[in-house]
């Protein structure tokens, strides 16, 4: 069968794209009939078009991007000619360009930039090449259109093909063509034009016949990614999955990657029966020797070679979502097919995708592109992306709403990740429980400012210190002055803020003080986090809850007169979110109860927990 080459087409809006589009669809329909037969039946199973013809049905990890709910807007289309087959993925311009261009580009072999070329290069062409770059495609052609407009000029063509190269070169894209065009009268689109006699090049169709089909590396060690476990009968155990580079042949020696069981492959089982040898990019069911413990998303992987693993890497980041990246807070990683829990350190700067240069930045914001370390909470095997595609992306996604929120290029991990162990301590939380003669907790209280949280946290510290409980108190003014003066109010920050806190309030929790924490901490994401940290059992939520009109009233510190008066940016209820408990373990309405009444509710709270 004729290899089958995927490319991205690119293009400002009105570059004439779809005319391109359309020209090379017309003038090459040579759909195969079994292709359309098969296609036609594959749409009707599982397609997303009422039966009609799915297109994208064609494209390869299409399925995982939709599990991975990842809006696509972007059109898939196939055509064929009598020397390949080909899929283009159709991105459009407007300011959702990114995620559509992630979605077309992380699968694409080649891809097609269009110019105007009585515009030339503009911002947006640059951007278009740096996407797809950083995507690692690695074949580009520039189509220069409307060149009749510019009366053929061959000095208008060359000038705009230089500028376009050198961006390349800087880029480190090496494989760059650039072809004169005419969309409308299909010049130099599949026939040559009589227009430009001085151009001696491809055509954009033969350009695309000639690119490389190599994503997929026959040469490479072994990889599969196990996609399910098939366990159809007690007596037949197989990982299926795709071939992600490589050949697997029955006999190879693997290794089983995160974990590293060694193990042979006994048999590669397929509907149409048993194969010699499963190649790069094909799916296949792999019986393995012996007893292993393999589970869906695992990789088997060539035991002479397998892939790193790690769990800290540094990664490019393209940010997808409305709301910025939140450095420390948890997300969710989909990698390979596995999922686990995601953070992000502070970028270590921002990419300027027009110009390829580099600004210094706290977070990323919707479709832009950074460098962060990044923290996955197991450790996965993993290759470089410019390696391989598929294990060395992943997408990142909210833990709530289960969004995509960006997607994320492994640049490479981070030698800290494989170095730094835990280490095993003597004594441990049990045994300072028994001398202390109370378990350890996080008594966490949140609230809005002048809610009457440090109140409350105060008189109950007092009174289980009165009764010999080793308690302490973090108040977020008192912990601001010190540890966390670096921190403002953004939300960023609090972010911040907040995360550090729970680490504290865990490593006391190690020591085993009751700790009481007393921080508006207004996430419901970051108070997650901090009981996440600890056994449950060991973290007591108390949502110290007055109205904002009362809290308002009584204004202890003059903050939101301050606030309503314009002086102070980011006061929570005014100009800053608060997300109260959706189910605390102990609910203060403050307008209701005194403080003292508030304070014993707590202590007989922790009674019944069996704290004390
Ligand atoms: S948190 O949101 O990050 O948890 P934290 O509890 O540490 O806040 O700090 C809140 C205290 O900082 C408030 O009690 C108030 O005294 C003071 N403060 C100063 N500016 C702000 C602001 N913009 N929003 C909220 N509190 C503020």
């Amino acid at each position: 069968m004729a290899a089958l080459l995927r490319f991205i087409t690119c293009g400002s809006v009105d570059d004439g794209k779809s005319t391109l589009i359309g020209r090379l669809l017309y003038e090459s329909k040579l759909l195969h009939t079994d292709q359309l037969e098969s296609l036609a039946a594959d749409s009707k199973r599982v397609g997303s078009r009422g039966g009609d013809l799915d297109f994208a049905l064609l494209v390869d990890g299409l399925a995982a991007e939709r599990e991975q709910g990842i809006t696509i807007d972007v059109a898939y289309r196939f055509f064929a000619t009598e020397r390949r087959r080909f899929i283009v993925a159709d991105t459009p311009g407007h300011e959702q360009y990114t995620r559509n261009m992630v979605t077309g580009a992380s699968t694409a072999h080649a891809a097609v930039i269009l110019v105007d070329a009585r515009s030339g290069l503009l911002t947006q062409t640059r951007r278009h090449l740096h996407l797809v770059s950083l995507l690692g495609v690695r074949q580009v052609l520039l189509a220069v259109n409307k060149l009749d407009l510019v009366g053929y000029s061959p000095e208008v063509f060359a000038a705009i093909s230089d500028e376009f190269r050198a961006f390349a070169k800087e880029l480190g894209v090496g494989d760059v063509g650039c072809v004169p065009v005419c969309a409308v009268d299909g010049a130099n689109v599949v026939s040559r034009s009589g227009h430009t006699p001085w151009y001696g090049g491809p055509t954009v169709l033969d350009w695309l016949e000639n690119a490389e089909v190599t994503a997929v590396d026959d040469a490479a060690p072994a990889r599969l990614l196990v996609q399910w476990v098939n366990r159809p009968t007690a007596e037949f155990r197989g990982y299926a999955g795709r071939v992600l580079q490589g050949v697997l042949r029955p006999g190879d020696q693997v290794r089983v990657l995160p974990g590293a069981a060694a193990s042979t492959v006994e048999r590669l089982v397929t509907m149409d029966g048993d194969l010699a040898e499963a190649v790069a990019g094909s799916s296949v069911t792999v019986v393995l020797a012996g007893e292993v413990d393999v589970s869906r998303g695992d990789v088997l992987a060539a035991a002479a070679a397998p892939p790193e693993v790690a769990d800290a890497f540094q990664a490019h980041l393209v940010w997808l979502a409305d709301d910025q990246l939140l450095p420390g807070r948890r997300y969710l990683a989909k990698i390979g097919a596995r999922t686990v829990g995601f953070t992000a350190d502070q970028p270590k700067y921002r990419v300027e995708v027009d110009s390829d240069g580099r600004a210094p930045a706290k977070t990323l914001r919707l479709n832009e592109i950074g460098v962060a370390n990044v923290h996955f909470d197991v450790a996965v095997p993993f290759e470089r992306y410019t390696a391989n595609r598929d294990l060395g992306s992943f997408i990142v996604l909210d833990r709530l709403t289960n969004a995509t929120v960006g997607a994320g290029m492994i640049d490479f991990a981070l030698r800290r990740s494989a170095n730094v162990r835990w280490q095993q301590l003597t004594v441990g939380e049990q045994s300072r429980a028994e001398q202390n003669g109370h378990r350890p907790c996080v008594v966490w209280f949140t609230g809005l400012s002048g809610a009457g949280k440090s109140t409350v946290a105060d008189l109950v510290e007092k009174a289980l210190h009165a009764d010999g409980r080793r308690t302490f108190l973090l108040d977020g003014d008192n912990v601001r002055h010190g540890l966390n003066k670096d921190l403002g109010f953004t939300d960023a920050d609090r972010v911040e803020n907040i995360r550090r806190i729970a680490e504290v309030a865990t490593l006391m929790v190690q020591a085993g003080l009751i700790v009481l924490v007393s921080f508006i901490s207004p996430f419901r994401a970051e108070r997650e986090l901090a009981r996440s940290l600890v056994e449950p059992g060991e973290f007591c939520e108390v949502y110290v809850d007055a109205p904002l009109a009362v809290a308002e009233q009584r204004d202890p510190k003059g903050l939101y007169a301050k606030a309503r008066r314009g002086e102070l940016a980011n006061f929570t209820g005014i100009d800053s979110p608060y997300e109260p408990p959706e189910q605390p373990e102990l609910r203060l309405d403050t307008t209701a109860l005194e403080p003292e009444d508030a304070a014993r509710a707590v202590v007989a709270r922790l009674a019944a927990m069996g704290v004390i």
